[in-house]
C-alpha cells in the first residue's frame, strides 16, 4: 500500500515537471502568458471545448476572431454582446491587452 502510494507521487512530480517544461518551450512571451491564463479562467467556460470535439457555447477563439481587428475583440470584451457579459468592470486594461495579445498566436483553423 506504502509502495504503490510512494509510485502515485512520483508520477504526479514527474507529470509536474514535464508540465513545466512545456510551458517554458511554449514560445510564448509572459504578457501572452498571462492572456493564456485570463482566457482560460474568464473565458474558457464558452470559449474552449471541455473535452475534443466538443461544442462551445462561443465560438473557438482564435486570431482570427473578431475577423482579425483587434479593435473588434477589444469591443467584444469591454462591452460583451447579449449572450456575452462585459469584462469592463472585470478585467484591467493590461489585462485585456495580454488577452489579445494571447489570441494573436492561435492559429486560425484549430
Ligand atoms: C457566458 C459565455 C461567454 C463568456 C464567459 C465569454 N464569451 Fe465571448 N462570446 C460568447 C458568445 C456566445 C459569443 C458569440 C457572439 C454572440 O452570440 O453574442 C462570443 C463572442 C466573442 C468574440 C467574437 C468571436 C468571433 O469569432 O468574432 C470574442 C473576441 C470573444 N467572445 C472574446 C471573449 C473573451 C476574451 C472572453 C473572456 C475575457 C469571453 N469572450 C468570455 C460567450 C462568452
Amino acid at each position: 500500500m506504502k509502495r504503490s502510494v510512494s509510485v502515485i507521487l512520483l508520477l504526479l512530480a514527474g507529470y509536474a515537471q514535464y508540465s513545466f517544461a512545456q510551458q517554458a518551450g511554449d514560445g510564448l512571451t509572459d504578457q501572452q502568458r498571462l492572456g493564456r491564463q485570463i482566457v482560460a479562467q474568464a473565458c474558457g467556460v464558452c470559449h474552449l471545448p471541455p473535452a475534443r470535439n466538443a461544442r462551445t457555447y462561443g465560438p473557438l477563439l482564435t486570431k482570427g476572431a473578431g475577423g482579425g481587428d483587434e479593435s473588434v475583440v477589444r469591443e467584444y470584451i469591454l462591452n460583451g454582446t447579449p449572450r456575452m457579459p462585459s469584462f469592463k468592470y472585470f478585467l484591467q486594461p493590461a489585462e485585456i491587452d495580454a488577452v489579445v495579445a494571447y489570441l494573436k498566436t492561435v492559429p486560425a483553423n484549430k
